[in-house]
């Protein structure tokens, strides 16, 4: 993908309208070398079977909330340890609050499927658990990696979003105006297209040797990992619970022809 024109939208850390990047990409870009790099699993995270049974529809209400748990957690997580790094030179440039972050749309979410008492009727699970771990240790001892967790979920947000939101609303029936539904929505960014463009540019202008990028991509491979982890969690506990009580209320079978594409 070209990165050749600059969104002109948001701005971070107080710059002005932003027109910093490149005229051309080169292979050495770390926004090309993590796309290339994560191409193989991002592959592997679309064909799980729960995002699968996902993208056809196939959502199980009671599933889709243990999700939504699980992000409020990793995005808690990340958001803690971006808010930690948000001057850090390796950060600072990725550093879009208003624009990007989650923490308090998941929570809205949340009450909306929990009700008010939500927080004493979540808690985070092992596979979450095990994400949570690895972005606090990285913010806190190895914090330039923070950059691919970054990416993996807000760029990966930014391009599945709206589509996911309109499978889960007619799925569940969840009401037009957004309830419940709110990580999908970003009221900052008004063109995802642009907004991606301005993310790449922000992490090209990151001074980075080789070998930080190296691991960078193999963090970010990592990253994608631990959500696959949790799909498959999600999966495991779909197993266990009673079909009827899974799907009450929505067609099981074909309920968005099977292809998003
Ligand atoms: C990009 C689809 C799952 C992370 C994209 C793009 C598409 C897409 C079409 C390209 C958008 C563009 O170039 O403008 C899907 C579908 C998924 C899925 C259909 C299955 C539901 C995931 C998951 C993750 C993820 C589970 C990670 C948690 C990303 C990232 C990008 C991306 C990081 C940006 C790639 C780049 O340009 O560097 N996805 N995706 N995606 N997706 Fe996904």
């Amino acid at each position: 993908m070209s990165a050749d024109k600059m969104a002109t939208t948001a701005s971070a850390n107080g710059a002005g309208p932003v027109n910093e990047g490149k005229d051309t990409l080169s292979p050495e870009d770390l926004s090309e070398l993590l796309a290339a790099g994560t191409k193989e699993v991002h592959e592997k995270a679309e064909n799980t079977q729960f995002v699968k049974d996902f993208l056809k529809g196939r959502i199980r209400k009671e599933l889709f909330k243990l999700g939504a748990v699980a992000l409020y957690y990793t995005y808690t997580a990340m958001e803690e340890e971006i808010e930690r790094n948000k001057d850090h030179p390796h950060f600072a440039p990725l550093y879009f609050p208003t624009e990007l972050h989650r923490r308090e749309a998941l929570a809205r979410d949340l009450e909306y499927f929990y009700g008010p008492d939500w927080q004493s009727e979540v808690s985070c699970s092992p596979a979450a658990q095990r994400y949570v771990d690895r972005i606090h240790e990285v913010g806190q001892e190895d914090p330039v990696l923070l950059v691919s967790h970054a990416y993996t979920r807000y760029m990966g947000d930014l391009s599945g979003g709206q589509v996911l939101k309109k499978v889960a609303q007619r799925a569940m029936k969840l009401p037009p105006t957004g309830e419940g539904l709110e990580f999908y929505t970003f009221d900052g960014i008004h063109s995802a297209k642009e907004f991606k463009q301005l993310y790449r540019s922000r992490m090209n202008v990151l001074v980075l040797d080789e070998d930080t990028k190296k691991r960078l991509v193999a963090e970010a491979v990592k990253a994608f990992q631990f959500n696959m982890e949790v799909f498959d969690e999600l999966e495991e506990i779909g197993k266990t619970i009673q079909e009827d009580v899974l799907d009450a209320g929505m067609p099981v079978h074909g309920a968005m022809g099977g292809d998003i594409s």
